[in-house]
C-alpha cells in the first residue's frame, strides 16, 4: 500500500506491516531465530557482501525488527532506521559509528544520566572529547564548536529540566560548521515532533519509553539516511556495540506502538492538567512544562512540537526530606525510574536518573537536588492530581 498521501494515524497502523506472505497472518510474526540458512555458498558470500538483500544473522537484521524499523522510519520521516537492544545502545552506537580518536562532540548538557556518563566518561577512553554547553541558546553552543567538531547532540525537551532547544538553528550551525546534529527524541515520540523535518541529521529514541509505551521492554532506535543507516547496522551494532534487539521485544515494540497516538494524546492532556495543578500549589515553586506559558521556551515549543509530552519537573518549597516525604506518600503514583508507560512514574533525578552525573554537572546542566520528575500516565488526570494533593500534605504544605 502506498502510504505517502495517508494521514499519520494511518502510517502508525500501517507503515511496516504487510501481511505474512506464507500464511497471510495480519499481525507482523515474531521470527525467532539467530541465524538463517543461505540457499548456496555463493548466495552467503553475495549477501555478505552486500550484493544481494536478504538477512544473514540477527545480529544484523531480522524480519520482525525489519517491520518495526520500516514503520520508525516513516514515522520520523526518514530514509531508514535500525533498533537496537536499549537507547543507549541506539547513542552509543550512533556516536561511535561516526566518531574516532581526535574527533569533538558538543552536547547539551540537559541530557539523561546515563548518557552523560557515556560521554564524559567513556568516548574520552576513545579518543573522542567532549564540551557540555547551555544549549538551549545557540550562542553556547557556536563558541565551543572546534574544528574537529563532528557532532551537535541534543535532547530536546531535555531530560529533567524540560529545557527546550531549537532544533533548526541547531542544525543550521551543525552544517555550517561541517558537523553533524543527533536529536534524542524519547521525551516527545515521532507523533508530536520530527526533528528530521527540522533539519537534523539523526534522531534517537529510547523506544523503552513512549514509543513501546507499555513499561514492558527496553530497546532503542536510530533512524537517518540510508548510507548512515548502513553504516550503523554494520559497523556499529555488528561490529562495535553489538546491541541488536530481540525478535521479541521488536514485536511487542510493534504492538504497543499501534496506539501511540491515542496514548500520546492522552499522555499531553493529562500532563497539562497536572502541570496547571502543580502552577497553582503554594507547596511548588517552580514547574518546568513546555505547555505552560510560562516556560521560557513556551514558543518555540509551540512552533516545533505538535503536543507537549508527558513528563514535567517540579522543585517544592522545601528540601530534599520533604521532596522524599512526596515520593514515600503517592499511592496511585509509582515510585519508579523510566516514563512513557501507561502508569504515572515519579522520582527523583539527583539520586536516580541523573546520579550518574557530578554535583557540579547537574548544577550547569539546571538540575537541582530538590527536582522531582514525574512521568504522567494514562489514568483518570483528577485521580493523579488528589494523589499529588494528598502527598504534599503529608509533606505539611
Ligand atoms: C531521553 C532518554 N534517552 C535515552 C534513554 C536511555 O534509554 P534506555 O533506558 O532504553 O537505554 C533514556 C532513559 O531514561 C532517556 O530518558
Amino acid at each position: 500500500m502506498n502510504l505517502q498521501n495517508k494521514g499519520y494515524n494511518t502510517k502508525i497502523i500501517h507503515a511496516g506491516q504487510h501481511p505474512d506472505e506464507t500464511t497471510g497472518a495480519l499481525a507482523t510474526p515474531i521470527t525467532q531465530t539467530s541465524t538463517f540458512v543461505f540457499e548456496s555458498a555463493q548466495q552467503g558470500a553475495a549477501r555478505f557482501a552486500l550484493e544481494e538483500p536478504g538477512y544473514i544473522y540477527t545480529r544484523i537484521g531480522n524480519p520482525t525488527q525489519a517491520a518495526l524499523e520500516e514503520k520508525l522510519a516513516v514515522l520520523e520521516g526518514g530514509e531508514a532506521a535500525l533498533a537496537t537492544a536499549s537507547g543507549i545502545s541506539a547513542i552509543s552506537t550512533t556516536l561511535l559509528t561516526l566518531c574516532g580518536q581526535g574527533d569533538h562532540i558538543v552536547s547539551s548538557g540537559a541530557i539523561y544520566g546515563c548518557t552523560h556518563a557515556l560521554l564524559s566518561h567513556s568516548l574520552p577512553k576513545f579518543g573522542i572529547d567532549v564540551d557540555f554547553v547551555d544549549a538551549s541558546n545557540v550562542d553556547n553552543i557556536k563558541e565551543a564548536i572546534k574544528p574537529n567538531t563532528k557532532i551537535i547532540y541534543i535532547e530536546t525537551p531535555a531530560n529533567p529540566t524540560l529545557a527546550v532547544m531549537d532544533v533548526e538553528a541547531c542544525a543550521q550551525l551543525a552544517h555550517d560548521n561541517g558537523a553533524l546534529l543527533v536529536v534524542d527524541n524519547t521525551f516527545m515520540s515521532p507523533y508530536c515532533q520530527n526533528p528530521l523535518k527540522l533539519g537534523a541529521d539523526i534522531v534517537v529514541h529510547s523506544l523503552t519509553k513512549y514509543i513501546n509505551g507499555h513499561g514492558d521492554v527496553v530497546a532503542g532506535v536510530i533512524v537517518g539516511k540510508q548510507d548512515f543507516i548502513n553504516q550503523a547496522r554494520f559497523v556499529g551494532v555488528k561490529d562495535i556495540t553489538g546491541g541488536v534487539i530481540s525478535p521479541f521485544n521488536a514485536w511487542l515494540t510493534l504492538r504497543g506502538l499501534k496506539t501511540l497516538a491515542v496514548r500520546m494524546d492522552r499522555h499531553c492532556s493529562n500532563a497539562m492538567k497536572v502541570a496547571e495543578f502543580l502552577e497553582q500549589h503554594p507547596a511548588v515553586t517552580k514547574v518546568n512544562y513546555p505547555g505552560l506559558p510560562s516556560h521560557p521556551s513556551h514558543e518555540l515549543a509551540k512552533k516545533q512540537m505538535s503536543d507537549f509530552g508527558g513528563v514535567i519537573s517540579f522543585e517544592i518549597n522545601g528540601g530534599v526530606q520533604e521532596g522524599q516525604t512526596i515520593m514515600n506518600s503517592v499511592e496511585l503514583c509509582l515510585l519508579a525510574v523510566s516514563l512513557g508507560d501507561t502508569e504515572t512514574l515519579i522520582q527523583h533525578p539527583a539520586s536516580m536518573t541523573h546520579s550518574p552525573m557530578s554535583p557540579e554537572q547537574r548544577m550547569a546542566a539546571g538540575i537541582p537536588d530538590g527536582l522531582i520528575r514525574i512521568s504522567v500516565g494514562l489514568e483518570d488526570a483528577e485521580d493523579i492530581i488528589a494523589d499529588l494533593d494528598q502527598a504534599f500534605k503529608k509533606a505539611i504544605f
